[in-house]
């Protein structure tokens, strides 16, 4: 979950790859590097911590040299500090790594035996010792990086260069992604086509197992028997979008205000709203066939398939198997081979969600890949790819991606159900009418809740933990609000089934615990309702999001606060009701000072396991 960058060119390019860099902040934070080769010389600066630290240390010391590859970190092996920042040296080489060498010890045993010194507690700097020994044991760098690529395991993308090898990078792809960007005398390589976008549209994507030499007049690409590949060369998106946070502090805060405008998007691409229907690119797996569906994704991505499994279930009578895909790439699940599998990544590089989604393609299914990212990985290994066209995430806590991945998730299930006969056109056509609704309603809860949230906020900002409850769809809803709180206000959460409360979360309450209610008006509302009460009466300190009409219902029922939304089709509350716990969440953040883009410890695209 770092992120590498190189280029191959004229002019100095420390200063570009640290630009390049800038955009894959959101990998990891922990620190960063950059290498360069000039003259036959390798020298580089690293700085602990963001990359503003680095920025500082090279424009006290630049680096020139017309050939570098830089990286920005978060820790796997080694804690973080400058000495464990990448690019590692071993002895003429430089090397930067996104993954984990699986068999670093093992090779770093023999390779100590050896006499090889090492300088950092590093799985990557074994694999560049490794390859150092290679070329010291007469190997040319080709051969060398081969044999290398040979002995290491596990998932990598590396990219490397030689103090005796001028005007050239090499680089190396198993698991984490790597894009090669091709320019007018120069060549580029990235952990993703955004972080080239302001050097070249046109790339290239490693395959696993692919290895590549980049010189400033193209590239060769092979396989690890050493023989020459063809890989197509595409042009990228990603140029196409703006990525600042215009007059928004945090881009948090800007992903949150864009969702009105990301879901028209979405909608636009899966709804015919002439007929008032779902569009065919929402059935783009035929679901009249299929038995059953599985569901795998990793933190919030797997809680927007949670809440597709309810509307698959009802709407498609389809059952679902969804499951976090740490688990469900070891659980050996039977699945059907007639069944089908939706895998949910807003990166579409998750290494979990990749790994379930081969262990599906292994067993015969039917992939359909949800994903934001539509050149990931992910996204290319599918039979079928259902985009969710919210734009470029930056923000480490997922908002805009998530009521996207879930409007793209009601649009496949209500045309599952009419695929099915399950759901009739008329009841199709008045659930099209509901997700239509969904920009203005969302644009309006944005405006109405906001002083009010910020005020709750500076409340919740004292409380070390919080209770999220909810019951049918509002149950994932309310897992969602927990870890978005934890992950960027450090506040500890849990959501739990409302049902749930009296079979063990009830002996933490008291006068100190806020518990967040989610209950729109709904077939659950009375029995949500009991349970607040029953954390009422211990002292619980309830915030109730609801609608007009559960407020209604409530009486004059005492509560710290009553966040009222509008009264909406129970298919789209997660949509409106998702609103308000983000800006909960990142209201509380704000209050407690945290980084709440790139909260700690976190990074948005987990490439390892
Ligand atoms: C939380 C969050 C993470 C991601 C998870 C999966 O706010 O963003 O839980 O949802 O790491 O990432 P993707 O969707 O890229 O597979």
């Amino acid at each position: 979950m770092c992120g590498i960058v190189g280029i191959v060119g004229s002019d100095a390019v420390a200063e570009r790859l640290v630009d390049a860099l800038k955009r894959l902040e959101y990998r990891g934070y922990d620190s960063a590097g950059v290498a360069t080769l000039r003259n036959g010389v390798l020298d580089r600066r690293r700085a602990e911590g963001k990359l503003v630290n680095l920025a500082r240390r090279l424009a006290e010391t630049p680096l020139m040299g017309s050939t570098g590859i830089a990286h920005t970190r978060w820790a796997t092996h080694g804690a973080p500090t400058e000495t464990n920042a990448h690019p590692h040296f071993a002895d003429g080489i430089a090397i930067v790594h996104n993954g984990i060498i699986e068999n670093f010890a093992e090779i770093k045993q023999e390779l100590a035996a050896e006499g090889v010194l090492f300088q950092t507690q590093t799985d990557t700097e074994v694999a560049g010792q490794l390859l150092a020994k290679f070329i010291r044991q007469g190997l040319a760098p080709r051969e060398a990086m081969q044999a290398m690529l040979r002995r290491v395991t596990g998932a990598y993308a590396l990219a490397v260069i030689f103090k005796d090898l001028p005007e050239t990078i090499m680089a190396a792809r198993n698991g984490p992604p790597l894009a090669i960007g091709h320019g007018q005398g120069e060549m580029y390589l990235g952990s993703d086509a955004i972080a080239l976008a302001p050097f070249t549209n046109e790339i290239t994507y490693l395959a696993d197992g692919d290895w590549a030499v980049l010189t400033p007049h193209g590239v060769e690409i092979f396989d690890i028997e050493g023989r020459a590949l063809a890989r197509p060369r595409t042009t990228s998106m990603a140029a196409a979008f703006r990525v600042d946070k215009g007059n928004h502090r945090h881009f948090m805060e800007k992903e949150i205000h864009e969702q009105p405008e990301v879901i028209s998007h979405a909608l636009s691409a899966y709804i015919d709203f002439i007929e008032n229907k779902v569009s065919p690119a929402a059935t783009a797996i035929d679901f009249s066939r299929v038995p059953s569906l599985a569901i795998s994704a990793c933190g919030t991505a797997y809680l927007a398939g949670l809440i597709g499994k309810y509307w698959f279930e009802r709407y498609a009578r389809l059952p679902v198997e969804a499951d976090v895909a740490s688990e469900f790439r070891y659980r050996n699940i039977p699945l059907p081979k007639e069944a089908a599998a939706f895998f949910i990544s807003q990166s579409g590089e998750t290494a979990d969600t990749l790994a379930s989604l081969r262990y599906c393609r292994e067993n015969g299914l039917a992939i359909g890949a949800v994903v934001n990212a539509r050149e990931s990985t992910i996204a290319r290994e599918s039979d079928a790819i259902f985009p969710i066209l919210a734009g470029p995430e930056i923000g480490v806590a997922s908002t805009k991606a998530f009521t996207c991945q879930l409007t793209v998730l009601a649009a496949m299930a209500i045309g599952a159900g009419r695929m099915r006969g399950t759901v009739s056109e008329t009841e199709e056509q008045a659930l099209v009418r509901h997700l239509v609704e969904m920009p203005r309603l969302m644009a309006g809860v944005l405006k109405s809740v906001q002083p009010q949230v910020e005020g709750l906020a500076r409340d919740l900002s004292r409380c070390r933990d919080v209770l999220y409850l909810g019951r049918g769809t509002s149950f994932p809803l309310a897992m969602e609000g927990a870890l978005k709180l934890k992950e960027i206000s450090y506040i500890h959460a849990e959501g739990y089934a409302a049902g749930e409360l009296k079979h063990g979360p009830i002996a933490l309450i008291d006068e100190n615990m806020p518990v967040i209610v989610i209950a729109p008006f709904d077939r659950f509302f009375e029995k949500t309702v009991s349970n607040m009460q029953e954390a009422a009466a211990r002292g619980g300190r309830i915030v109730l999001i609801t609608d007009t009409k559960g407020a209604a219902a409530c009486g004059d029922l005492q509560t710290m606060a009553t966040i009222l939304l509008p009264d909406v089709d129970e298919l789209i509350q997660p949509m409106i009701f998702s609103l308000p716990i983000q800006l909960l969440a990142y209201h509380t953040a704000v209050f407690m000072g945290t980084d709440v883009d790139q909260p700690r410890n976190l990074a948005k695209s987990v490439t390892v396991e």
